[in-house]
């Protein structure tokens, strides 16, 4: 069933060129809620596992590296048709084919530094989102 909810992080390259704020403000106007939210850094250890998914990728690597170099914002959101709202609100991994007006069109440098995580399904969001919080976490 539907939670209405997704996980996001806005990732170190993002929050190093201090568009945190802006981010947010996106976030907001399109109708999301936060739910919960942390500022925090990963260890290469928690990285790791939190992109176990990718593990054989040929950039799981690299990827592990860049989530771990600086911090992030995790936060969840809350919004009718969250996952795959704002999936499009981030537009695509890549910012050269990303969409005019998306978060990563807008903010993100790279494939790799993309500016935002955004999870793909109500399963992930659940997974992920119990990576960072509990449940007296969230309000
Ligand atoms: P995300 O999980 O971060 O929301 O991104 P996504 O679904 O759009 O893309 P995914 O395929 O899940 O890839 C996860 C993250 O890995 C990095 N990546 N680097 N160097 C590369 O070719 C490459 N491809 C992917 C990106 O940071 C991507 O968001
Ligand atoms: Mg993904």
């Amino acid at each position: 069933m539907a939670t209405n909810r997704t996980f996001t992080m806005i990732k170190p390259d993002a929050v190093a060129k201090n568009y945190i704020g802006g981010i947010l403000k996106m976030i907001n106007d399109a109708g999301f809620r936060v739910v919960a939210m942390k500022y925090t850094k990963l260890t290469v250890d928690a990285a790791g596992k939190f992109y176990e998914v990718h593990k054989d990728r040929p950039f799981y690597g690299e990827l592990v590296q860049y989530m771990s170099s600086g911090p992030v914002v995790a936060a969840i959101l809350e919004k009718e048709n969250a996952v795959a709202d704002f999936r499009t609100l981030i537009g695509a991994t890549n910012p050269t084919e990303a969409a005019e007006g998306t978060i990563r069109k807008i903010y993100a440098e790279s494939i790799a530094a993309n500016a935002v995580h955004g999870s793909d399904s109500d399963a992930n969001v659940e997974i992920e989102g119990n990576f960072y919080f509990s449940q007296l976490e969230r309000y």
